[in-house]
């Protein structure tokens, strides 16, 4: 009777001490097991007499139900700890602040492409669009750019094959815009543009507006004034210089270009160029079927990103084609 119980006695002192499922399942082994202790007294019973067979055996039997249940209790307990281990290693803080959700914005090229648009559409220019993809006859021959022409060199182009290439800039729009339309014709065209360069202030592809007025009269006073008017709006400041320099396209005769006068503050300063512009070449109207005797008219070209590098102040152009979200976030 002692041995038994000491022998549970034994196994519980080992149980206290168990910290994984392989030590309970040694002890019930030991104890339990084909040669375990408790075994090996039950098969001692048939040596003893008749009267005390039954009370050792009882003893034994209650033992075993007793370490049976110090088993369970300890498996559930080593459970019970792991699983709350187990919560605690795989918690969530529910309190922490969220990560939230950042609203996306245009691009600045595109908010700046944008404004342009608007500030036109409020003085009745329509958008008009054109291939990016284009032939000589619309991107050079029909601008009185002729083959072996300088300004052609000056273009930088992408050729797919000597016909087809990637427009160099918006212009061609004004040739299919004006075979397509009567007049009047107001439009702006937005849109890509591609030469093969590339520094600080050139990238292979680029934006532009075109400009195109068509009337019967159209005179170089409208031209300015509209200018004007547009580079105040767009810049937001009555107090801005702007200067007109004489300058030569091909396709307008006269031409110039337009310079702005940049408070220093603005890191970009001085005079700097913003746009070209000019009345429509007579051989150009010729060249769409249009009499110079019976219409006239005015074109402009401005760089998008340049006109955002000066509005912004920013001094590489690359910045705008890198999408890193420190710079775009800012706009
Ligand atoms: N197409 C010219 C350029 O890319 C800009 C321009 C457009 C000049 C219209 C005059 C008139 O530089």
């Amino acid at each position: 009777m002692n041995t038994a119980e000491s022998i549970v006695l034994a196994a519980e002192k080992r149980l206290e001490h168990a910290s994984t499922v392989d030590h309970i399942e040694q002890v019930r082994v030991d104890v339990l097991g084909k040669k375990g202790a408790l075994t090996e007294l039950l098969k001692g019973l048939g040596k003893l007499s008749a009267e005390e067979r039954p009370s050792v055996g009882q003893a034994i039997n209650a033992a075993k139900k007793n370490l049976i249940r110090l088993l369970d209790e300890k498996g559930e307990q080593l459970a019970e700890g792991a699983r709350q281990k187990d919560l605690i290693n795989t918690a969530i803080d529910v309190t922490m602040p969220g990560r939230g959700r950042t609203n996306g914005s245009a691009h600045p090229v595109s908010q700046v492409q944008a404004k342009i648009e608007d500030l036109f559409h409020h003085v009745g220019f329509e958008v008009a669009r054109g291939p990016e993809i284009e032939d000589e006859y619309h991107n050079f021959e029909a601008l009185n750019i002729p083959k072996h022409h300088p300004a052609r060199a000056m273009h930088d182009t992408f050729y797919f094959k000597p016909d087809l290439l990637l427009r160099t800039h918006t212009s061609p729009v004004q040739i299919r815009v004006m075979k397509e339309k009567t007049l009047p014709i107001r439009i702006i065209a937005p849109g890509r543009v591609y030469r093969c360069d590339y520094d600080q202030t050139h990238s292979p592809m680029f934006h532009q507006v075109e400009g195109l007025w068509i009337d019967e009269i159209a005179t170089m006073a409208e031209l300015k004034g509209m200018l004007n008017s547009f580079l105040l709006a767009f810049f937001e400041r009555d107090d801005l210089e702007i200067r007109y320099r004489p300058s030569y396209f091909p396709f307008t005769e006269p031409s110039m270009e337009v310079d702005i006068k940049l408070p220093s503050a603005h890191g970009l300063s001085g005079w700097l160029e913003v746009l070209g512009c000019g009345m429509v070449h007579p051989n150009v109207l010729t060249n769409v079927g249009l009499d110079p005797e019976q219409c006239s008219g005015f074109a402009f070209g401005m760089g998008v990103e340049r006109l955002a590098m000066l509005k912004y102040g920013i001094s590489d152009l690359r910045h705008f084609f890198e999408n890193d979200l420190r710079f775009l976030s800012q706009f």
